[in-house]
């Protein structure tokens, strides 16, 4: 045998998680000078994380980097294998003992919570329930939203309370021909909500979203923004913070919400009030959800470190339906080290430590190395550092892993677990683009599991 990553001695490394970060880190595994083997495992019968299962249903263009995944999946060094959650089904261990390297890019699949009274009453959800539920995910297609009422509250200025706000706020003809689940559609078509409000901490200049989704609020069909003008009054660090040139892009999400504010009123059905300086502080009613209370917030600090302070003043909006979208968080993998105040899995440039020494072979990429944060693209760049510390470390690691693959493939098998490949998921992707067709739509979710199985062993493809 030669050395680790030759042809006589190709690295193997398990990739585990099949979003943008366990992509991107096979496509420059692949594309190295080295020879390697990648088998991807996935815990969802389908591939691509967020960007199928995140990414929001009426934006198509956004979903294309999985043409990008569907090539990398082609090459013949590169295997996946779905249905299978690692920790559960097979362990970090186990992995380790069949593979050179293991890179764990298993994202944040849930989300930070707000610590307030009142928090979990029925009613109150979080953004990656709701996000689940309308994009079909598995795990949260038997929830229920109750949209019969007239006020919901998105807490969180992010791009990912703008998506919520946004679904919420399209009428049933702007979303029917989106691969948006039946499911949702069907609830979203009966909604009686007439008031989405999208509520900050900090203001105008510190709101995380980005202005061509804070934009497409104002060209909605039948609902209309509402910006109050005070709150786009700016204290001094805020301006400080606007003329800074590499805050281009708030200036822009600045004008656009002075465009908001300035919009005079229209007859349409739903308004959407971007709320700035509240936090919530409870939430109250008599068995279910009927109120938030909201605390007054001030700035203060310098200029890009500005927080929100309470002024003491609370006011009360009545709700029947509220969001937290405050930030998706990671969770830990048995046997492997996590930093629980950060939610991430501690590491050096994508190598995973104890916290004090780094574990040979171990690595991770993407969410679950640096937080919930950043586009689809951001994780290419983080799989690449992650990758070239594989590569850098090659002399160092254990040329010999204890097993071969076919001891786990004969473990998988021995515990009855049904494998999915890639072929399989072609084949569920056809059927649900058939699917699709019928309804009008790019395809139509699978959203049970039992099902995606059956059209992966259907004879048609
Ligand atoms: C609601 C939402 C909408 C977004 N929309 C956009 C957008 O429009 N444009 C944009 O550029 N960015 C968008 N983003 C950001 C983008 O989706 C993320 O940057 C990116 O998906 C993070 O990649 P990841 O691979 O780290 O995690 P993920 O995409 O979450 O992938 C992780 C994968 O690991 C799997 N997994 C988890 N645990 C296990 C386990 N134990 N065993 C096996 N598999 C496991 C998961 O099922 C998942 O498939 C959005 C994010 C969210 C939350
Ligand atoms: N179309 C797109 O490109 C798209 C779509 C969706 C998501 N994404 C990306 O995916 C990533 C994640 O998005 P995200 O929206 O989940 O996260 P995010 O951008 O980090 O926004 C989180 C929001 O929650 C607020 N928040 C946090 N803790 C809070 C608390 N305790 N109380 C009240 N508010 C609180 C934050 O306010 P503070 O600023 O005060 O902390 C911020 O407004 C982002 O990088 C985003 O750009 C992109």
């Amino acid at each position: 045998m030669g050395h680790l990553g030759t042809q006589g001695n190709p690295l193997r490394t398990a990739i585990v998680g099949s979003g943008p970060a366990g992509f991107y880190t096979a496509e420059a595994l692949l594309r190295s000078k080295s020879t390697v083997v990648v088998d991807m495992f996935e815990r969802l019968a389908s591939p691509f994380g967020l960007v199928r299962s995140g990414v929001a249903p009426d934006h198509p263009k956004l979903k294309e980097p999985i043409r990008v995944y569907e090539k990398i999946a082609e090459s013949p060094q590169f295997r996946f294998l779905g249905n299978i959650t690692v920790g559960r089904d097979v362990s970090v261990r186990e992995l380790r003992d069949c593979y050179h390297t293991v890179v764990l890019a298993c994202g944040a699949q849930t989300d930070r919570t707000m610590g307030i009274p009142g928090e979990h009453l029925a009613g109150s959800h979080a953004a990656s329930e709701f996000v689940g539920w309308y994009n079909g995910h598995p795990d949260y297609r038997d929830r229920k939203f109750d949209l019969f009422h007239e006020t919901a509250v998105v807490i969180g200025q992010g791009n990912v309370a703008i998506d919520i706000a946004r679904v919420l706020a399209k009428t049933v003809d702007e979303l029917r021909r989106t691969d948006i689940a039946a499911h949702a559609l069907e609830v979203l078509a009966e909604s009686k909500i007439r008031n989405i409000h999208i509520i900050g901490r900090r203001g105008p200049v510190q709101a995380k979203f980005t202005h061509p989704n804070l934009r497409e609020m104002g060209q909605l069909a039948d609902c209309e923004p509402v910006v109050n003008p005070s709150d786009l009054e700016l204290n001094a660090a805020s301006r400080e913070e606007l003329a800074d040139r590499k805050n281009r892009a708030t200036v822009k999400s600045y004008e656009v919400l002075q465009g908001f504010a300035a919009r005079p009123t229209t007859a349409r059905h739903r308004r959407c009030h971007i709320d700035f300086f509240k936090s919530p502080v409870e939430l109250g009613g008599g068995g279910r959800l009927e109120r938030v209370v909201l605390m007054r917030n001030r700035l203060a600090g310098e200029p890009s470190r500005q927080v929100a302070v309470e002024t003491g003043k609370t006011q009360e909006l009545a709700c029947g339906i509220l969001i937290r979208s405050i930030g998706y968080r990671s969770v830990p993998i048995t046997g492997v080290p996590f930093d629980d105040v950060r939610a991430v899995i501690p590491n050096r440039d994508g190598r995973v430590t104890d916290g004090t020494n780094i574990i040979p072979g171990l690595y991770v990429a993407g969410w679950i190395k640096r937080g919930p944060t950043g586009i689809i693209g951001s994780n290419r760049e983080d799989s690449v550092e992650t990758v070239n510390a594989i590569l850098a470390d090659l002399p160092h690691l254990d040329m010999y892993p204890s097993f071969g693959t076919e001891r786990l493939e004969a473990l998988l098998e021995r515990r009855g677990i049904r494998v999915v490949s890639f072929a399989d998921w072609q084949k569920i992707d056809a059927a649900e683009m058939r699917r699709g067709k019928v309804a009008g739509k790019p395809r139509e979710k699978f959203t049970r599991l039992d099902d995606m199985l059956d059209a992966a062993t259907a004879h048609q493809l």
